[in-house]
């Protein structure tokens, strides 16, 4: 492209060049028939070198667009011997869902080296999410798993009556457990919810985990932060209202595991059997550890770089209204 348009503009301008000369000569004198023929011979000569470079041009462009339909920047992100950072987001059907995933999948663009395993808590993979996936120029793993009706939570539960994407985090552990070809590979594992809000600080604080690093998380647990206590550069307690006697008292956005050791304890993983609030500890119980193994960053714990935030749940009430009134509301066809 940057080639062809000069070249497309001296075309230009050797056209217009000759067709002025022509134009000239031609008002000076009278031509002979051959003189006329000849100089007919040469501009369909000229014309038809423009229309190929003209084609050419538009190729070119054609071409471009293929590889990216949408004029984005697309960068894969993909930097040789930085650690990988896994991250799975349980992800479920809701009118919310798909404004979540595009927010949270504009984050993880701008971090290099990211590999997102989403898993949608339903029977098939919905065709927005591979769609969205495919778009999103990242380096993705697409799985889903159903929750049965017995787990399940109604919507008017209150949400921490039952443990959400407990079978979803689960496939993402066994996926990554079964691509034996990571094993040699620096990694990490980052379980993270599709309606939170990141910094993209925590990345950077998480990537070279050891064992596994804790940090606060923001508007969580009724709170304005919980966060691991440090003394001495040590975790010795957890700062939260409920329930800090727990083995491991955070929520799932406040810590990421090295994958290797997700490959050396393949029984840790999460439960519907648990007791609520224990999704962490068990899973991190699992992995065999004591406080002593964490890994405080974020500046010893003292910054919230991860907010446990809520998308309000939209209220359609007025599909109804419009039902009713003119017997027909929004188009299905529209994807929101
Ligand atoms: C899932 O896919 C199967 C096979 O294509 C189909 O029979 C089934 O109805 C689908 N389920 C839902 C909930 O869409
Ligand atoms: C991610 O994408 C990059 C670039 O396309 C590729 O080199 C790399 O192997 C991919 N990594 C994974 C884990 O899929």
């Amino acid at each position: 492209m940057a080639r062809i348009l000069p070249k497309f503009l001296y075309f230009c301008v050797i056209v217009f060049t000759f067709l002025s000369a022509l134009m000239i000569i031609d008002s000076l004198r009278e031509c002979s028939e051959e003189e006329l023929t000849a100089t007919r011979e040469l501009l369909s000569k000229y014309t038809d070198q423009l229309q190929y470079v003209k084609n050419e041009n538009k190729m070119l462009l054609k071409k471009q667009k293929s590889h990216n339909p949408d004029g984005l920047v697309k960068s894969n992100g993909w930097v040789p011997y930085l650690p990988i950072i896994y991250i799975i987001t349980p992800t479920n059907i809701r009118a919310e869902q798909k404004a979540d995933l595009t927010r949270m999948s504009h984050t993880l663009k701008l971090v290099n080296n990211i590999h997102w395993i989403v898993v949608e808590d339903s029977e098939n993979k919905s065709s927005m999410v591979s769609r969205l996936l495919e778009r999103s120029g990242l380096n993705y793993t697409h799985l889903n798993v159903l929750t049965p009706p017995q787990f399940k939570m109604a919507s008017k539960d209150p949400n921490w009556l039952k443990p959400r994407g407990v079978l979803q985090r689960n496939a993402g552990l066994d996926w990554l457990r079964n691509q034996k070809r990571f094993l040699a590979e620096q990694g990490v594992l980052y379980f993270a919810d599709d309606d939170n809000t990141y910094s993209l600080d925590i990345f950077q604080e998480m990537r070279y985990t050891q064992k596994v690093s804790v940090w606060p998380v923001g508007l969580v647990g009724y709170l304005r932060y919980e966060r691991p206590v440090v003394k001495n550069r040590k975790v010795v307690g957890w700062f939260t209202a409920w329930k800090p006697d727990r083995p491991f008292a955070m929520d799932m956005a406040g810590f990421a595991v090295n994958v290797q050791l997700v490959h050396k304890y393949p029984e840790a993983k999460f439960s519907n059997e648990v007791q609520r609030g224990y999704q962490e500890s068990t899973f991190l119980t699992g992995l065999k550890l004591t406080l002593d193994d964490l890994e405080p960053r974020a500046n010893m714990c003292t910054e919230v770089l991860v907010w446990h935030t809520r998308t309000e749940k939209s209220s359609m009430k007025n599909e109804d209204k419009l039902m009713k009134k003119y017997g027909k509301a929004t188009n299905p066809k529209i994807e929101v």
